[in-house]
């Protein structure tokens, strides 16, 4: 219903001049997160065209994702100075903790767990984001204790 709403503000909008079928999937995308599968038919409608056009212009541009973002992603240090103040052990954890391999995402698609290198924080490793922010001196305790706060 969130997304009806988005396009229907979105078509309003931009009217349905087939060169605005872009600006209306990115800012489908920049509301929603994504481009849900089940909003092609009524994009292609709105647009006159078929459906398999619009889904091959989403297709085309790599930018445009089709599956929901996690909700939380968390990115693990794996430079140098945090590998050695124990960035394995918190990457293991993570991995245990969310339920997700790196570059993976949890079965229920909540999590994503990605590596990054060097945030900065090296005098103070190991380092993580969660969700684009940043935190030093993560220990596995913490770490339980920072997803616990993201997700309430
Ligand atoms: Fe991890 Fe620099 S090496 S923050």
């Amino acid at each position: 219903a969130a997304v009806d709403g988005i396009l229907a503000e979105l078509f309003a909008r931009l009217g349905n001049r087939q060169d605005q079928l872009l600006p209306v999937l990115h800012g489908l995308q920049d509301s929603a997160g994504y481009i849900p599968p089940d909003s092609v038919p009524a994009i292609a409608q709105h647009f006159n065209l078929s459906r398999a056009e619009v889904h091959g212009v989403i297709t085309f541009y790599h930018y445009f994702r089709t599956e929901a973002p996690p909700r939380c992603v968390v990115q693990v240090c794996r430079a140098e100075a945090c590998q050695s103040m124990g960035a394995d052990a918190l990457l293991e954890h993570a991995e245990q903790a969310l339920g997700c391999g790196l570059h993976g995402r949890s079965a229920d698609g909540t999590f994503g767990l990605e590596p990054v290198y060097c945030l900065g924080h090296c005098a103070s490793s190991p380092a993580l984001t969660i969700n684009e922010a940043v935190f030093a001196r993560v220990t596995p305790a913490r770490f339980d204790a920072l997803i616990a706060e993201v997700m309430a």
